[in-house]
């Protein structure tokens, strides 16, 4: 049993491999008339890319995108959107002494449990590659969620031991977008980018924070008791490679206070209910309020360092040392920012037509 697609009415189905033919996404449910293009999807795809930054894996991909069906004279025509990315610079090659060994902090060894074998060409299906399709399928969810003026913003708050301070919401799109850190807070982007390189040049690497911002989410989105919001968009980060934790608002610093201090307390903005805080970052009884939804995640540490490290061979059946060459980011955060907003762009556009709040067929 696997599972590679979601949603319930915005549904995606995601293909392909690290080291196999191709990657992409068929993107079924999405209503007729939707103007989208090539380089919707490519804008995206550039954003994830590796080998753009001194802080990201020299895999040299292009990760040039073709459309394949859904489209008619510009627009969508409400059959399934199927896009395809070719791989061009898998080198399996620096993978071979990883057969039988499975690497420490990756799924060699999970998916030999439960099937039987793994990829070793680089994780295959459990590769960071994968999220290619979710930027795909995210990338369509996005143009949904332009006709109600609802914006996704990713962005880092945290590598390591290193915060950044706090930057209004207004300006954390545009000022995370002016480092190779994705980080708000300028100052603290360059710090977190010696950190992150002084844990490559030791042959170590750093995890992180990445905070999504919702901005403009109408209320009303989310599906008690099984389909709500947080619930949905929690599984959704979960999901990514190297997530793993998730919180929602004030999150676990809520475990702590006191609900005098804690509650959102009610006004009205001229007709429009509105909080006076947002601890519980937008979302209450599993359904949208109005407020900005604010969800964070934790990103552990890259698994693949090229120091040595314990595993076992399990054909030979006896433990060994193994030592990972190949390209790797030293901090997969600042790439991970892309795949957050296209997954939590899939969780909003399939809700936005459970609600009814888009008609399913067309627009
Ligand atoms: C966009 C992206 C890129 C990634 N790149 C790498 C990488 O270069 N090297 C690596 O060891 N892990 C990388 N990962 C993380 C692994 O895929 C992930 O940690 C591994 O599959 C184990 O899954 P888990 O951490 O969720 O348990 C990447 C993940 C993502 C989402």
């Amino acid at each position: 049993m696997s599972k590679n697609t979601t949603g319930n009415m915005f549904r995606v189905t995601t293909f392909g491999s690290s080291h196999g033919k191709a990657l992409g996404a068929v993107v079924d449910g999405c209503p007729a008339g939707l103007e989208l293009s090539r380089e919707d999807l490519q804008a995206e795809l550039d954003l994830r890319r590796p080998g753009t930054s001194k802080i990201s894996s020299s895999r040299e991909e292009t990760d040039e995108v073709e459309i394949l069906s859904g489209i008619f004279q510009g627009k969508t025509d409400g059959t399934p959107i199927a896009a395809v990315v070719y791989n061009k610079d898998a080198d399996s090659s620096a993978y071979e002494p990883f057969k039988n060994k499975p690497r420490p902090g990756h799924g060699d060894y999970t998916w030999t449990a439960k099937y039987g074998h793994y990829d070793y060409r680089g994780g295959g299906r459990g590769s960071g590659r994968v999220t290619i399709g979710h930027v795909i399928g995210g990338a369509v969810a996005k143009k949904i969620l332009e006709l109600l003026q609802i914006r996704v913003v990713s962005h880092v708050t945290q590598i390591g031991e290193i915060k950044a301070n706090h930057v209004a919401y207004s300006l954390v799109e545009e000022y995370s977008q002016e480092n190779i850190v994705r980080c708000a807070d300028q100052k603290t982007a360059l710090k977190m980018e010696e950190a992150i390189l002084k844990a490559k040049a030791k042959g170590d690497s750093l995890g992180g924070i990445v905070e999504t911002i919702i901005f403009n989410p109408p209320a009303g989105l989310g599906e008690p008791v099984f389909g709500k919001l947080d619930a949905d968009l929690a599984q959704a980060l979960m999901g990514i490679g190297s997530v793993k934790g998730v919180e929602v608002g004030f999150g676990f610093e809520l475990a702590k206070s006191t609900a005098s201090v804690t509650n959102d307390e009610y006004y009205f903005e001229k007709d429009q209910v509105r909080t006076t805080t947002n601890t519980s970052g937008g979302i209450v009884g599993g359904i949208s309020n109005g407020m900005p939804i604010v969800v964070r995640m934790a990103v552990k540490p890259t698994p693949s360092i090229s120091t040595v490290q314990k595993t076992v061979d399990l054909k030979k059946k006896e433990e060994i040392e193994i030592k990972i060459k190949g390209r790797h980011d030293p901090c997969i955060c600042p790439r991970v920012t892309t795949v957050a907003q296209a997954a939590v762009n899939m969780v909003l556009a399939d809700h936005l037509l459970k609600g009814g709040f888009i008609h399913p067929c067309r627009l």
